[in-house]
């Protein structure tokens, strides 16, 4: 029997579109995970790119969320997709609002308020203090709070901004919502870090995708939490 998932320390691994992790080489890449003992307090979920969406079905065992999802409905939308689509494939939430897929304050409500009907957690990110305040108020899953000049780098917020961290905290929790922290997140010492600072855990993506063994870094992420 799992944990509830608010007493749950969460890692969202964002495959993004590195060659490696999606597209013909996705179903290898996500297979490294296969048969790993993730602690019971731990929830590992992939995000997963659209190209790839069919592969969760796959891959039973593993947590999945799309990157992105649009408002809209099944019907006559050319290059977006819906929530019941992702459904239908057993991807179980989303990100939004990611800093390489920004959009409007309105498109993230609309988004919010069909997630809301169909039970869908959304995870809202948010590149500082203000947006994450005001977009804690849409009651996400997570607010991620993702500084854009730190992504894909070797410093990581946890480092880097430990005090907006805390403000983050601080201000989504007004609203009962917890964080994630990204940006340059690479080992353990980050992960403590922000668990430390009040979060609940990291949306990582080049320090586990692009390691040289994506299974042992992720393994050593999240060892003795
Ligand atoms: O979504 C996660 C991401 O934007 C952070 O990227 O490579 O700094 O872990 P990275």
């Amino acid at each position: 029997m799992k944990l509830p998932f608010n007493l749950r320390k969460t890692v969202i691994i964002n495959l993004k579109h590195y060659q490696i992790s999606s597209g013909i080489h996705c179903e290898h890449f996500l297979s490294k995970f296969i048969g790993m003992d993730f602690p019971e307090d731990i929830r590992i979920i992939f995000a997963l790119n659209p190209i790839d969406f069919h592969l969760a079905k796959n891959f039973p065992e593993l947590e999945f969320y799309a990157q992105h999802v649009y408002p809209t409905d099944y019907g006559a939308n050319t290059g977006m997709y819906s929530i019941e689509s992702l459904m239908d494939f057993g991807i179980t939430g989303s990100l939004l609002n990611h800093s390489e897929m920004r959009v409007q304050e309105e498109f993230i409500s609309k988004v919010m308020n069909k997630s809301k009907t169909m039970d869908f957690p959304v995870v809202i990110c948010a590149e500082n203090n203000g947006e994450a305040d005001k977009l804690s108020r849409l009651t996400p899953e997570f607010i991620a709070y993702e500084p854009p000049e730190l992504i894909g780098g070797n410093m990581s917020v946890t480092s880097s901004k430990p005090e907006i961290i805390r403000e983050v905290v601080t201000n989504c929790a007004k609203s009962s919502v917890p964080v994630l922290v990204g940006a340059g997140v690479k080992n353990n010492s980050d992960m403590r870090k922000s668990i430390e600072l009040g979060a609940n855990g990291v949306l990582v993506a080049s320090g586990i995708v692009l390691a040289e063994n994506p299974l042992a870094s992720l393994t050593s992420l999240i060892e003795r939490l």
